[in-house]
């Protein structure tokens, strides 16, 4: 297949960039009083504002004929139909099946998924159900109230991620928490503090084979057994699995009956909406977490049947092409103004991080252009006081993507109308600026005239949501899966393998008995690994 880079549709794009590269927000406003509304939507109910951004009509015309080119209405039907689109491991690409309405057939191998999906969501909903009623009872014959997940990854972020964001929605008289560090700190430090009498924990690995998830699953069977004994019978009230590898569940010693299926047609980092959410589905309740799936589903059938010119997911993936291959930007401000939401951005880094941080095509060929940036942010206001200096007057082009909701989900007082003041001024002032001119009529010496311009024409897109609610939460985390996809489908790489993490992994596993063992290790790695290694058994009082 011809690479995107190739195409004319591309290099139209490169002459155009020429054209247009310095045009500055400010004018591209004066020239166009309906910008700010021209280049708006409502859609899914979201108000979604591209207007500051460096781009012009004939900018999107071009933009979107890379969708044509590149076939992108036939990758997202390919998606949705199951087809095997992750072609390095021969597998379809189903999160969608995750949300998809009862009733619906996608066949993959001659079962349909979603009768399977459905299954899935009702056993969950049971264990939910018991355990929040206190009727899941642990070996001393107390009920649980604390649950601990284990995972890493896609195991771990998106539970913790929308825990976080949905606490308001949750029992506050269950505890969850997340241990993924295979730094024994992170298990002592989420468990310290609670009775292992009353607390279950939900092992969730695709694989059940990732080290550190072994580890802490490993620690935590010995701090059950060690504080409760009871062996076997101990092990099965206080342990569930979450796994697509029911062999390697039954070899650690969990009982089958309390595992939870996975399937390798979800990638991790798109599967909190699957049985890996079963601690936030206690946590929020059954109700809560279907209302959530309704939203992914929402913006499923958006980025499905919409038209590329108003499909809010198309449009961010498009703009941040524009940004990445014409103007050079190598990273993604991702800015929620919502404490709610101070975990979305380290969720959004894995999902787009490991889905397109990839460096060759899907027939193997160099992709011959940046692909996927380097996703970062905190939940605002935080970051204004910190990073926003070098967005606002830095050297380097920061696109941004701002999100807040309109309504608090506790009133106190003037908090919300400040959050937001923040939420708009923001983009404003990044936008627009304040040239020289401006700042000296404000009587600013002249000394400072130079240090107190803000050159402005730094881009942003701002998302307005009514409010954070489960279903909301799952549209927005939907929008930024479709928008990887619609990236990682235009460059023509496969955004749903993860071979890069490999490599570390066999090389920790090759250095493990290095470290612990007795005599001093013959070593062939190179000089500095060597010498790191040494170092360290020295440290360690080994020879
Ligand atoms: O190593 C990367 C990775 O495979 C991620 O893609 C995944 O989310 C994470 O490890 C955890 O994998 P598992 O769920 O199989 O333990």
């Amino acid at each position: 297949m011809t690479r995107v880079t190739e195409q004319p549709e591309w290099q139209a794009l490169r002459t155009h960039h020429e054209e247009i590269r310095d045009a500055h927000l400010r004018d591209l406003f004066a020239d166009d009083q309906d910008r700010g509304e021209r280049l708006s939507l409502f859609e899914a109910g979201i108000y979604v504002d591209f207007s500051k951004n460096r781009l012009t009509d004939e900018t999107m015309r071009l933009l979107l004929a890379l969708c044509e080119t590149t076939g992108l209405r036939e990758g997202i039907e390919a998606m949705f139909a199951g087809e095997r689109i992750n072609v390095t491991e021969d597998r379809p690409v189903l999160h969608v099946a995750l949300r998809a309405p009862e009733g619906t057939r996608i066949v993959v191998d001659g079962v349909n998924v979603v009768d399977e999906v459905q299954s899935c969501l009702a056993k969950m909903s049971d264990f939910a159900e018991t355990v929040r009623r206190g009727g899941w009872i642990g070996e001393t014959g107390r009920p649980i109230r604390n649950i601990v997940n284990i995972g890493i990854g896609g195991s771990d972020l998106g539970p913790e991620m929308a825990h976080t964001a949905l606490a308001w929605y949750g029992d506050r008289d269950i505890t969850c928490r997340f241990v993924s560090n295979v730094d024994g700190m992170d298990f002592h430090e989420k468990t310290r503090d609670l009775d292992p009498a009353e607390t279950l924990f939900v092992v969730c690995s695709k694989s059940f084979g990732t080290q550190e998830t072994l580890a802490n699953a490993r620690t935590a069977r010995e701090w059950i057994l060690g504080s409760l004994g009871g062996g076997d019978t101990a092990v099965a009230k206080h342990f569930v699995a979450v796994s697509a590898n029911p062999g390697r569940v039954a070899e650690f010693g969990i009982d089958i009956g309390n595992m939870f299926p996975m399937w390798d047609w979800v990638g991790g980092r798109y599967s909190y909406d699957s049985a890996i959410g079963l601690s936030l589905m206690v946590f929020i309740g059954p109700d809560a977490f279907r209302e959530m799936l309704g939203g992914f589903r929402e913006i499923d059938e958006h980025f499905l049947s919409t038209p590329f010119e108003r499909n809010i997911p198309v449009l961010m993936g498009l703009i941040g092409i524009w940004y990445g291959n014409f103007f050079g930007a190598e990273t993604q401000a991702v800015l929620p103004y919502s404490q709610y939401l101070s975990r979305l951005t380290a969720y959004l880094q894995q999902l787009d991080m490991e889905s397109n941080g990839k460096h060759v095509t899907r027939e193997g060929e160099p992709v011959g252009t940046q692909t996927g940036p380097v996703v970062w942010g905190q939940a605002g206001t935080n970051g204004q006081h910190a990073y926003y200096q070098l967005i606002h007057q830095g050297t380097k082009l920061i696109p941004s993507d701002f999100i807040g909701f309109a309504e608090p989900l506790e009133d106190l007082g003037e908090h919300q109308d400040l959050l937001m003041a923040n939420f708009l001024a923001q983009p404003e002032a990044l936008g627009f600026g304040k040239t020289a001119a401006e700042v000296r009529a404000d009587g600013v010496p002249e000394r400072q005239v130079a240090a107190r311009t803000f050159e402005g024409n730094r881009p942003t897109t701002s998302i307005l949501m009514d409010k954070l609610t489960p279903r909301n939460l799952g549209k927005l985390i939907a929008l930024y899966e479709h928008k990887v996809f619609t990236q990682g489908w235009i460059w023509g790489i496969n955004s749903f393998d993860q071979w890069g993490v490999e490599l570390g992994k066999k090389l920790a596993n090759d250095i493990i008995p290095e470290l612990t063992s007795d005599s001093a290790p013959v070593l062939s790695h190179d000089s500095s690994t060597n010498a790191l290694i040494r170092r360290y058994r020295s440290m360690r009082g080994r020879t």
